[in-house]
């Protein structure tokens, strides 16, 4: 289960995207983290996120994990912190980290798990939040944070589209401006309730929160025929040892 071209297409591009996505996960880390918690940003980018979790929590002990050797490397120089570079759907890598965190955070990762078809891109993800899920420690939390869209068909569309145009390029093709985009990289989204669904189906869990935090539609998502784009975070938290 690895997909070279989304690794490829952010060790290229190692886009920054912006913190203010992170309001409720940063007031939900202030409530719940005791003194000495440890925090992990799986798929951490350029860490940008760990810099803010940094400055807007008392959390010192941080981590970063991403696929993308250039984007750790930004990330390293950014916040000085450990770094693990390898996929979270591949088992034997996490099970490799034998740190547990008290926060793991999954933020805008699970859309750039692609596979095949549809029905391959869930598994990818499935096993994205049970390997999330074994970094953190009993009692801790899960936080995905997730850009959603409704309807669901919407989300199809959009799968389909960049697969016909990447098998032309591998390149991004923007279309208006720089964030419509219908080539590389595929993405492969869910709607608010499809990920909330699939995150109450994971074992060892709970859901306990869930922050819908609608957004404007730009052109493309209204091409797509979409009725509703948000960033969905949902706060899970483990209960057993798995
Ligand atoms: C859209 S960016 C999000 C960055 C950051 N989490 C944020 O929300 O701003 C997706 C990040 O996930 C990383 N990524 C993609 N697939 C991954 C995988 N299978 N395992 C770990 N990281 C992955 C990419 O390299 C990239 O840095």
């Amino acid at each position: 289960m690895k997909d070279e071209a989304t690794e490829a297409y952010f060790n290229e591009y190692t886009p920054e995207y912006g913190v203010y996505r992170f309001e409720y996960a940063v007031g939900a880390i202030r409530r719940l983290c005791k003194p000495g918690s440890s925090f992990v940003d799986v798929g951490c980018g350029v860490g940008n996120i760990l810099e803010f979790i940094r400055n807007e929590t008392p959390i010192e002990n941080l981590c970063g994990i991403d696929v993308s050797e250039n984007c750790l490397r930004e990330a390293r120089a950014r916040v000085n912190c450990e770094t693990y570079a390898g996929s979270i759907v591949d088992a034997r890598f996490v099970s490799g980290i034998k740190k547990r965190f008290d926060f793991v955070m999954l933020a805008a990762v699970l859309h750039h798990l692609i596979g095949p078809a549809k029905r391959e891109c869930r598994r990818m993800c499935e096993a994205a939040v049970a390997n999330s899920l074994s970094l953190v420690k009993d009692g801790g939390y899960l936080i995905v944070l997730e850009p959603t869209i409704n309807p669901a068909f919407s989300t199809d569309l959009i799968y389909h589209v960049k697969r016909l145009v990447t098998r032309v390029t591998t390149r991004r093709v923007g279309i208006f401006d720089k964030w419509n985009n219908i080539g590389a990289p595929v993405v492969a989204y869910f709607t608010d309730y499809e990920l909330v669904d699939m995150l109450k189906a994971a074992k060892g869990c709970k859901v306990e929160d869930v922050d819908v935090n609608e957004r404007q539609m730009n052109l493309m998502y209204r091409l797509a025929l979409m009725t509703k784009r948000a960033e969905t975070t949902v706060l899970v938290r483990k209960t057993a040892a798995r």
